[in-house]
């Protein structure tokens, strides 16, 4: 970088550096009258210390050459005042020090390389710095309390995502009168900074960024002195204590971030005297209660009014919305907010964003939101006490992007108005009372991706207008009324991933266009009253062309059905904006006596599954063989085919499906043997083949024999283990009625093996504990930075979370977090171990799906 705005003293220079050089080469000492010379003499000592330069960008920095035309420096009045190597990725270990002689440097800019920098050196900066911008420079230590004393000029300092550590100087801004901005964001600070002292700094400062630290204690009042403050960012430490009611005085306030801390008490009215600059007030993440005050109704400036995830409480005071003509994003998620739907956001004419997902809201959706908040984009309402119907007047929102009302009390018909919607992406409003027919006017919102209806008390038949929106990714009806068949334009929707129509009266036979929607992977058409065949191909197949970004923002739960009460395997529900107790609220979910969910956000790999991944068909009228085809969904996790009248032998081929967890295959008319390639099946952890009428040995190599004997019930020709031993050279031995004493005899045989082996299992464990434990550390170290990659991505993606609601162990599960992702193999025998492991109870986060207890 050249400089520009001085080009005239270029010439000057030059000819100041020609006599210089060419006249005086002998002069070499130090401590001479500081001169052009001695910069470049520093800047060349700075130079040495830097071991790595892979731009070159330092190869011109040449005695024999002018300073002023070195890469990054710039001169004024032939001397050096700028320096600015930002992102040049210099390495090495250097220190300030040798650029300490640059008396008239006024800006120094490293940012974006990869030093390792001693922060006593920070003393060493020259004493004319007004503009220091370190950031990423990989600057560790304390920062020294006598920073801004030594550099009393200093009015930008820049020392974000550096290593500074230890405590905060209280001291640190004591007697700086210049200084406007400070950025510490992304340090190592720990410890209380409410003693920080701010005096003469205060009429300076305007920007204060002390986010991502570690800091702790109450927030400092001293800082409400500070009335030209602009910018206060506090976020993401563990400060406590209040919201000092003094901070009304902070009257430039712009932006006020508190986020992500552990603030409680409740929000001083105070804070509504700073209304006359505030543009963003985050308070989200921390622990505040109480109600929200009336006092930001003159905060006519705010964009931004963010109070998620905290324990307020009461009505929403609607009064204020009327002047908050600035308004974009109203959050409020989370919290305990009571009272009616605050009908006045149709004075934000500018607004957003509407987030109330997880209150107590009650009352009905006004009609009236539009004209008035024309600006509309997402109105998120689900998990709330809302009543009464949707409104048909949404429609003249018409930047409506989203629209959740899941687990409300919603009735009446959906609208064939929100047909009008152009920009419609997602309708969600699974779990309400929704009737009527699914109006076709919907196929009009052609940029439809989410259409997530199930828990409703639609019918009618799919209206097949809903195929002229081919960007539908996610379709779930499951739970309604709906009858006929199911039309094979769904063969039409390229990017249709989860396909969920389970719980309804739909009959004929499985479109086998079903084989031509290249991004499905989740089909579950359980309970049913569906005919024909299986169709051999269906959902993607091996090699298909993935469609990127499917689904890519939604947050998902699966929910496990256990026992019997329930059908299917489980439900994938939409589960953005819901609290996770909700569920159990629910009462058709709650009868499924589930008791254990997953959640996460989906991670862009969705598109990386080949192949279906979850196929539930069960509970239907199918007939004729399982297709070999089948065998070819490599991704097959769940294979759910029971309670059919499926005949012919079970294919081979199935047991190519390394990532299998669940076969269930009961209540049909199979036949034949179980293929022995099923052996190869190391993931397989839930089989039931009950109830068929198979015949032959339960093949002897891997898991089938370590799985419970009811799981083969009712197969009149099976033998081996876990069932009796079958008779060599009769196959007919196990259907062979035998007495009851030797039956029983023969139990008992077969259970003390059994128990031996099992007995055998528990002795190598227990000798092998300390082993596995070592083992498993050593694996968990090397995934361990995946998995807080993968953690931190889904905690990036917005409200993701992976909880479980009780700790009891889980027989299957399905993390949908990993759904996004090729599930790790498992061997049976490390099953065993990961499960021995978590009985040695260590904090390891079980990411792998499926296992066995
Ligand atoms: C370096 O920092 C100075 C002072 O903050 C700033 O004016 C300049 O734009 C920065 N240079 C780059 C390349 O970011
Ligand atoms: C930084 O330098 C100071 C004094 O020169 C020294 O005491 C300290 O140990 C150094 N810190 C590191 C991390 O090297
Ligand atoms: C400090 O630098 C970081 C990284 O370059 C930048 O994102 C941030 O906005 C800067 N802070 C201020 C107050 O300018
Ligand atoms: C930060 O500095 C501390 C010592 O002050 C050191 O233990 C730690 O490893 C450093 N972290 C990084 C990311 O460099
Ligand atoms: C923060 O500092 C502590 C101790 O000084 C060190 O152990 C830790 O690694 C540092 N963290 C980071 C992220 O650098
Ligand atoms: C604000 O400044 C006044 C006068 O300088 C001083 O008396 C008062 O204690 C200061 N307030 C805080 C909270 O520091
Ligand atoms: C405060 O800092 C956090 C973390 O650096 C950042 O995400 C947030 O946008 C900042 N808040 C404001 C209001 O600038
Ligand atoms: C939140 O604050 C209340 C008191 O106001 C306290 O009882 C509760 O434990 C706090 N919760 C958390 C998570 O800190
Ligand atoms: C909310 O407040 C109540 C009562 O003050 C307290 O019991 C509860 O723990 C708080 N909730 C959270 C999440 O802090
Ligand atoms: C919807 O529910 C409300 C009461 O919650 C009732 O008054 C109204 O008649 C219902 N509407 C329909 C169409 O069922
Ligand atoms: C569902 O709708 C049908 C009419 O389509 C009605 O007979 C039935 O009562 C409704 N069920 C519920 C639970 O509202
Ligand atoms: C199936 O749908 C009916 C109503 O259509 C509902 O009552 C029942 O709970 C649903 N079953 C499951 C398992 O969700």
């Amino acid at each position: 970088m050249e400089s520009s705005p001085v080009q005239p003293f270029h010439h000057l220079a030059l000819a100041l550096l020609l006599f210089v050089f060419s006249v005086s080469v002998s002069v070499t000492e130090q401590g001479l009258v500081p001169s052009i010379r001695t910069d470049a003499a520093a800047l060349l000592s700075f130079k040495k210390m830097i071991q790595n330069d892979p731009q070159g960008v330092l190869s011109g920095w040449q005695i024999n050459r002018n300073p002023c035309i070195w890469y990054g420096v710039s001169c004024t009045l032939g001397r050096v005042t700028h320096l600015d190597l930002t992102g040049c990725s210099l390495a090495g270990i250097i220190s300030f020090n040798p650029l300490s002689s640059l008396d008239m440097l006024s800006a120094l800019n490293l940012s974006l390389n990869s030093f390792t920098v001693n922060s006593t050196s920070l003393l060493h900066l020259p004493y004319a710095l007004q503009q220091l911008q370190l950031s990423y420079t990989g600057i560790e230590g304390p920062v020294p309390e006598s920073l801004f004393s030594k550099n009393p000029n200093l009015v930008y300092a820049n020392l974000s995502h550096n290593n500074l550590s230890e405590l905060l100087p209280d001291d640190l801004l004591l007697n700086s009168d210049k200084v406007q901005a400070l950025d510490l964001s992304y340090n190592n600070f720990t410890g209380s900074i409410s003693g920080l002292k701010i005096e003469n700094s205060c009429n300076s400062l305007s920007q204060l960024d002390l986010s991502v630290n570690h800091l702790m204690d109450s927030i400092p009042p001293t800082l409400s002195n500070c009335t030209n403050l602009k910018n206060l960012n506090l976020s993401f430490n563990m400060l406590t204590g209040e919201i000092p009611k003094s901070f009304g005085k902070l009257s430039s306030l712009q932006r006020l971030d508190l986020s992500h801390n552990h603030i409680t008490g409740w929000i001083p009215s105070e804070l509504g005297n700073a209304c006359n600059s505030l543009l963003e007030l985050k308070l989200s993440h921390n622990n505040i209660s109480g109600q929200i005050p009336v006092s930001f109704s003159p905060c006519s400036w705010l964009q931004t009014l963010d109070l998620s995830n905290n324990n307020l409480t009461g009505p929403f005071p609607d009064s204020i919305l009327q002047n908050l003509v600035s308004l974009e994003r109203l959050l409020l998620s989370y919290n305990l907010i009571s009272g009616s739907f605050p009908s006045s956001v149709s004075y934000c004419k500018s607004l957003k964003i509407v987030d109330l997902s997880s209150n107590t809201f009650s009352g009905t959706i006004p009609p009236d939101i539009c004209p008035g908040a024309t600006s509309l984009e997402e109105l998120r309402l689900p998990d709330n006490l809302i009543i009464g119907e949707i409104p048909a007047q949404l429609s003249q929102c018409s930047k409506l992007k989203t629209l959740d009302f899941s687990i409300n009390f919603l009735n009446g018909s959906i609208p064939a108005e929100l047909g009008k919607l152009d920009n419609l992406e997602q309708l969600i409003a699974w779990y309400n009372s929704l009737e009527g027919k699914i109006p076709p006017e919907l196929g009009k919102c052609r940029n439809l991706k989410d259409l997530i209806l199930n828990n409703n008390n639609l019918s009618g038949i799919i209206p097949v207008e809903l195929f002229s929106c081919s960007n539908l990714e996610w379709i779930s009806l499951t739970s309604n009324q709906f009858k006929g068949e199911i039309p094979q334009e769904f063969g039409l929707l390229s990017r249709l991933a989860v396909l969920q129509l389970a719980n309804n009266s739909l009959s004929g036979e499985i479109p086998t266009e079903l084989g031509n929607c290249s991004s499905l992977v989740w089909l579950d058409l359980n309970s049913n009253k569906l005919t024909g065949e299986i169709p051999p191909r269906l959902g993607r197949q091996l090699g298909a062309k993935a469609l990127s970004g499917s689904l890519s923002g939604n947050t998902m739960v699966f929910v496990r059905n256990v026992g019997n009460s329930c059908k299917g395997v489980g439900g994938l529900l939409e589960f953005a904006g819901i609290k996770a107790e909700r569920l159990l609220q629910v009462p058709t979910l709650k009868t499924c006596d589930f008791t254990r969910f997953y959640s996460g956000a989906v991670l862009s790999l969705f598109t990386q599954y080949q192949t279906l991944k979850y196929l539930d068909l069960s509970y239907n009228e199918l007939r004729g063989k399982i297709p070999d085809e089948i065998g070819d969904m490599m991704a097959l996790q769940v294979l759910e085919l029971a309670r059919n009248q499926l005949s012919g032998e079970i294919p081979a081929s199935l047991g190519q499906l390394k990532n299998l967890g669940v076969f269930d295959a009961s209540h049909n008319r199979l036949q034949g043997q179980i293929p022995d390639s099923f052996s190869n099946l190391s993931f397989l952890v839930q089989i039931d083949l009950s109830n068929n009428e198979l015949t032959g040995e339960i093949p002897q190599r891997g898991q089938l024999s370590t799985l419970p004997a009811n799981k083969y019930a009712n197969n009149p020709g099976l033998c081996g283990v876990p069932l009796i031993p079958c008779e060599s050279g009769n196959s007919n031995a196990a259907s062979n009625p035998a007495s009851d004493g030797g039956r029983g005899y023969r139990k008992t045989a077969a259970a003390s093996w059994a128990n031996s082996i099992v007995l055998g299992i528990l002795i190598s464990i227990a000798s092998l504990c300390i082993l596995i434990v070592w083992a498993i550390a050593v694996r968990v170290r090397h995934k361990e930075a995946e998995e807080v990659k993968m953690l931190n991505s889904l905690q990036a993606s917005y409200a993701a979370t992976t909880w479980k609601i009780d700790k009891e162990k889980e027989p299957l599960s399905i993390n949908v977090a990993t759904f996004q992702r090729q599930l790790r193999k498992l061997k049976f025998s490390q099953l065993i171990e990961s499960h021995q492991w978590l009985l040695c109870s260590k904090p390891y986060r079980v990411w792998w799906v499926w296992r066995s207890v």
